[in-house]
C-alpha cells in the first residue's frame, strides 16, 4: 500500500505548495474523523502487530509515535491514532495564538528526502488546543503534548509563559514535551544551558507533582548542542527524573547540498538521520537507561527506527518520514520489527 503513495500520490502531492497540503491534510483528517466507519476503515488497513511497552509509567501500544508539529492545534488526533502509532505528540501549543513566521516557511529537499521549516510555532493557541482535544478525548493511544514560548514572550518571561501553558493543557494530555530546542523561536534555545534549564523546569514539575494524576515530563533537545550543554540536560534530567526526545530539526546544513544554505530554518529528515542518532547514542551514554529517551530525527522505514531503539530509544518519533513514506509508514515500521523479532528491552 505504501507503494502505492510513493509512486501516485506523493507525486500529485508534490505539484502543490507544502504548507497548502500540510492544511488540508490536517481539513480532512479532521473532518474525516467524525466519520466512525472511516476510523475503522483506516484502522483496518493500518493494523499491524502490536508491541506493547510501559514508559515512564505510560503504557504505549507500540513504540512509534508521530512526532511534534504536524498536529499544532492538537485538532486531528482521532484519525492520526488511526494510522497505527502507538502514541501522538501534539502541538506545539503556546499560551497565546501566534501567526508563526511570514510564508513561505515549509519547503521540500525532495532529492534529499528532507524538509526546511521555519514555522515559528504557529499555532491557535493554549486554550483552542484544550477545547479540541477535549472534544476528541478519550483516544485509542497516549497523547503527548508539546508546549513552547510565545515569540514576543522575552526570555525572563519564559518560565512563566510555559508553566501558563502547562497549566492549561495539564487535564488533556498523558505526558509533556517541553520544547527548548525549535531553532524558529529566537534564543529558544539558549535553554538548553544548565541553570536556565533547571528554572525553566522545575516550576512545571512542581505544578505537576501537586496535581492529582502527576504526570511525566520529556525536554526535547537540539542536535546542534555544545557537548556541556548535552552533558548539564542530561545530569538535570536523571536529576529531576524528566525524559529527553533526541532531537529536534537542526540547523547544520553540512548533510545536504550548498544551495540550502540560504534556506534559514531547521532541517529534518534523512540527511538530520546520521547527527540526531549520535546526539541520542551520546545521550543514551550519559543517562545510562536512568530515565526514559525517545529518538527523533530521519526514520524514513523498520531499518531506521530500529537503528535508535537499539541506540537506547525507549520510543520513536516520525514526522518526514511521514511525509515521504506516507500514511502506511508505521505498518511498514511495525511489520520490520516482527521480521526482525524485536522486543521491548527489560530496562
Ligand atoms: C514542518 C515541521 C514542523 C515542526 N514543528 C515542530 C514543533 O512545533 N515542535 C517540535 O517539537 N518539533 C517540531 N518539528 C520537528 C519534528 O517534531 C521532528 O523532531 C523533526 O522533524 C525530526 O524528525 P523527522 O526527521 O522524522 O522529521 C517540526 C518538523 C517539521 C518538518
Amino acid at each position: 500500500m505504501g507503494f502505492l503513495y510513493r509512486k501516485f500520490v506523493r507525486k500529485l502531492l508534490f505539484n502543490l505548495n507544502p504548507e497548502l497540503v500540510h492544511d488540508a491534510v490536517i481539513k480532512s483528517a479532521r473532518a474525516a474523523q467524525r466519520v466512525e466507519i472511516l476510523n475503522a476503515l483506516v484502522r483496518l488497513v493500518t493494523k499491524a502487530k502490536d508491541f506493547p511497552v510501559t514508559v515512564a509509567g505510560i503504557k504505549f501500544r507500540n513504540p512509534v509515535g508521530l512526532a511534534a508539529g504536524f498536529d499544532k492545534n492538537c485538532e486531528a488526533a482521532r484519525f492520526l491514532a488511526g494510522l497505527g502509532f502507538g502514541f501522538l505528540e501534539l502541538g506545539t501549543v503556546t499560551l497565546r495564538p501566534q501567526p508563526g513566521n511570514p510564508k513561505p516557511r515549509l519547503f521540500r529537499l525532495r532529492e534529499d528526502k528532507a524538509i526546511i521549516n521555519r514555522m515559528g510555532f504557529n499555532n491557535a493557541g493554549a486554550w483552542d488546543a484544550a477545547r479540541s482535544l477535549e472534544k476528541l478525548l478519550p483516544l485509542p493511544v497516549p497523547v503527548g503534548i508539546s508546549v513552547g514560548k510565545n515569540a514576543d514572550c522575552s526570555m525572563e518571561e519564559a518560565p512563566k509563559n510555559y508553566l501558563e501553558t502547562l497549566k492549561v493543557m495539564y487535564d488533556f494530555g498523558d505526558y509533556f514535551a517541553v520544547n527548548i530546542s525549535s531553532p524558529n523561536t529566537l534564543q529558544l534555545r539558549s535553554l538548553h544551558g544548565g541553570e536556565k534549564l533547571r528554572r525553566l523546569v522545575e516550576p512545571m514539575l512542581d505544578f505537576a507533582a501537586g496535581q492529582k494524576k502527576v504526570k511525566p515530563f520529556f525536554v526535547k533537545i537540539a542536535p546542534d548542542l555544545e557537548e556541556k550543554d548535552l552533558e548539564s540536560a542530561a545530569a538535570l534530567a536523571v536529576e529531576k527524573g524528566f525524559g529527553l526526545i533526541a532531537t529536534n530539526t537542526t540547523v547544520s546544513r553540512d548533510a545536504v547540498p550548498a544551495y540550502w544554505r540560504s534556506y534559514e530554518g531547521g532541517l529534518s529528515g534523512k540527511p538530520l538521520r546520521e547527527l540526531s542518532n549520535a546526539v541520542l547514542g551520546k545521550t543514551a551514554a550519559l543517562v545510562k537507561g536512568r530515565v526514559p529517551l525517545m529518538g527523533s530525527g530521519g526514520i524514513s522505514d523498520g531499518k531506521t527506527a530500529l537503528e535508535k531503539l537499539q541506540l537506547g530509544a525507549d520510543l520513536v518519533q516520525v514526522y518526514s518520514g511521514l511525509v515521504y513514506e506516507g500514511p502506511f509508514l508505521v505498518k511498514e515500521i511495525l511489520e520490520y520489527l516482527e521480521r526482525r523479532h524485536w522486543a521491548p528491552p527489560r530496562r
